[in-house]
């Protein structure tokens, strides 16, 4: 009897494993279907329409007039208060220009930076059409709108014209009183 009750028990788990090992794969493959049901669903209805939505009246605009969205462009590059030297490579100068007394500038795409020398020559150029009256204000409407003067042998449009919106007032600030003072 005992062991009757013993094998029919055992045989009984058995069974019952063997329906919960069936349950556990059908569960599975419902799970799966479902999943890739909705994972369907979310790739394809809002973010869709909301891809579709945001970029296709945008694009044909002017990117940067998109005002809605950040950009990364908007990010400020310095808190203005960095070491000099870190001033001029976080903003990027450094890859474009050469700048004495700045050991990392040893760019070569814009011209070497000694607007104490250079300064006053562009500003009594008669190609100079800028606002500037003094070198620090030629050194600033440069970063600020490189258009104004394109110098010699350069080409306008490699600098980038978003230093107004990633340079605070402290930052031009120290780095014009700096180059306007590099004499060679
Ligand atoms: C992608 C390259 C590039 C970067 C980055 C760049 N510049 Fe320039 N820069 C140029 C070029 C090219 C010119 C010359 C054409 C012109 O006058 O616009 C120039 C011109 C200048 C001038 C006028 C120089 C003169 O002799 O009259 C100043 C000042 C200047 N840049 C400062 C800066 C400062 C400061 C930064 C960083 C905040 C910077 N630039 C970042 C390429 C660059």
């Amino acid at each position: 009897m005992k062991e009757f009750m013993k094998k029919s028990k055992f045989s009984q788990s058995a069974g019952s494993r063997e329906t919960f090992l069936i349950f556990i794969v059908v569960a599975c493959g419902i799970m799966a279907t479902l999943s890739v049901n909705l994972f369907n669903d979310l790739s394809s209805d809002p973010s869709e329409a909301h891809v579709g939505k945001s970029t296709s009246p945008e694009q044909p605009e002017s990117p940067s007039s998109n005002v809605s969205s950040v950009e990364l462009t908007d990010v400020p590059l310095a808190t203005g208060t960095e070491p000099l030297e870190k001033l001029f490579v976080q903003s990027g100068c450094a890859v474009c220009h050469t700048i004495p007394g700045i050991a990392p500038a040893r760019g070569r795409e814009g011209p070497r930076l000694v607007l104490g020398t250079n300064g006053p020559l562009r500003l009594a150029d008669p190609q100079y059409h800028g606002t500037a009256t003094t070198v620090r204000e030629y050194v600033q409407e440069s970063i600020l709108n490189p258009g104004a003067y394109v110098v010699p042998g350069y080409s306008d449009r490699v600098m980038p014209r978003w230093y107004g919106r990633r340079l605070n007032a402290l930052a031009l600030d120290r780095m014009a009183e700096y180059l306007e003072n590099v004499t060679e």
